[in-house]
């Protein structure tokens, strides 16, 4: 049995792998600051450090004897990164930094990061993973520049690492008081308290979306298949493409909710049209998709109403406010 690292452990993605190896039978350490997730998330078994990934001396410490690593931490806000490069990036390059250092000094075998598809950028979609990154934004810049530091400290020091390039996944666990990300959650989350749910620009925008336990099974195997060492593999389904009203549509329906969608102005740098391949997942780690978009978005309607709505919490900084800056988060109108 493995002794498996997670930063990030109190996230969405963090906490359902920290589940699934627990049930293997693999002993779990893992860290997070909560910037991001909640403490309910983490599982009983973990054994569990509130650290910041920057810490690397703690980081070095709680390390010791690790097998394998999934750096899962990060302040994953495409969006808000724009206004926060700052805050975004010290919590996504600078932390990948820290986490190496870490896992070299402790000779882990393998490393396995949740990059995004953000990276890709501008390219056509469907994203493929042969295509030379374009990321648009500073998230995306983040992301790929903390894989290229993988990749040289990786081949440098002699460590194994894949790269994961989850997206849009959904499922219970997300965090769904953030006004920031993670769309099907912010509408549950209003529509549950009566609110229309607000949306960027004509709402035509295409996404696809992934029930996290169709991606566990993938994310999982990284870990320990020979065949994906240093591949970079896209994580999520490619069948079922939505634009953001259909997706507002949905779960009203679910929730036997009368809407009436409010418009505001579009974000800047944000992609139109984002889909990846599911392509090379299916090959390498035999992905398939199990769940439909509706059964998802009632699982998460059902944890959403167990935990019960909350108010938005504005908890990190807009660093840069000016005409761009989304009026949603400038006057906090979630
Ligand atoms: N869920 C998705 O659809 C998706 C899509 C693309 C990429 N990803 C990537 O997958 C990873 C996990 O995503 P998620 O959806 O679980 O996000 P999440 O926000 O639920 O989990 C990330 C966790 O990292 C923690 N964290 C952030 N900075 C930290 C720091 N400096 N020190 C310690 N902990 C810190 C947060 O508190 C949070 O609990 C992220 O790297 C994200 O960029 C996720």
């Amino acid at each position: 049995m493995a002794k498996i690292f997670i930063t990030g452990v109190a996230g969405f993605l963090g906490s359902h792998l920290a589940d699934r190896f627990l049930q293997q039978g693999h002993q779990v350490v893992g860290t997070d600051n909560l910037i991001g997730g909640y403490m309910d998330n983490v599982p009983k078994e973990v054994e569990f450090y509130t650290y910041d990934c920057n810490f690397l001396n703690s980081m070095k410490k709680i390390m010791k004897d690790v097998d394998i690593v999934y750096h899962c931490a990060a302040t994953a806000y495409e969006g808000l990164s724009v206004f926060s490069p700052y805050y975004v990036n010290k919590n996504i390059y600078q932390i990948t930094a820290s986490i190496l250092s870490s896992a070299v000094h402790n000779k882990v075998k393998r490393i396995v990061f949740t990059s995004s598809m953000a990276r890709y950028g501008e390219n056509q979609v469907p994203f493929t993973e042969d295509m030379e990154p374009r990321p648009q934004d500073p998230y995306g810049i983040g992301k790929f520049a903390s894989e290229m530091l993988i990749k040289n400290i990786c081949q440098t020091h002699g460590m194994e690492y894949v790269i994961a390039v989850p997206h849009n996944i959904i499922g219970p666990r997300q965090k769904y008081d953030d006004p920031y990300r993670n769309v099907a959650s912010i509408f549950i989350n209003r529509m549950l308290q009566g609110k229309q749910p607000m949306i960027y620009g004509d709402g035509e925008q295409k996404r696809c979306f992934s029930f996290v336990h169709d991606c566990l099974q993938c994310l999982e195997k990284m870990a320990f298949q020979d065949n994906v060492v240093g591949e970079v593999i896209n994580i999520g389904p490619d069948e079922e493409v939505i634009t953001i009203n259909q997706l507002a549509k949905t779960i009203a329906e679910l929730l036997n909710f009368d809407l009436n969608p409010i418009y505001m102005p579009g974000r800047p740098q944000e992609v139109k049209l984002a889909t990846c391949s599911a392509d090379k997942a299916r090959k390498m780690l035999g992905y398939q998709t199990n769940y439909t978009l509706k059964q998802g978005l009632q699982e998460m309607i059902d944890q959403i109403k167990e935990r019960g709505a909350k108010p938005f919490r504005y908890h990190i900084d807009l660093e840069i406010i000016n005409e761009k800056t989304p009026k949603t988060w400038k006057d906090k109108l979630f």
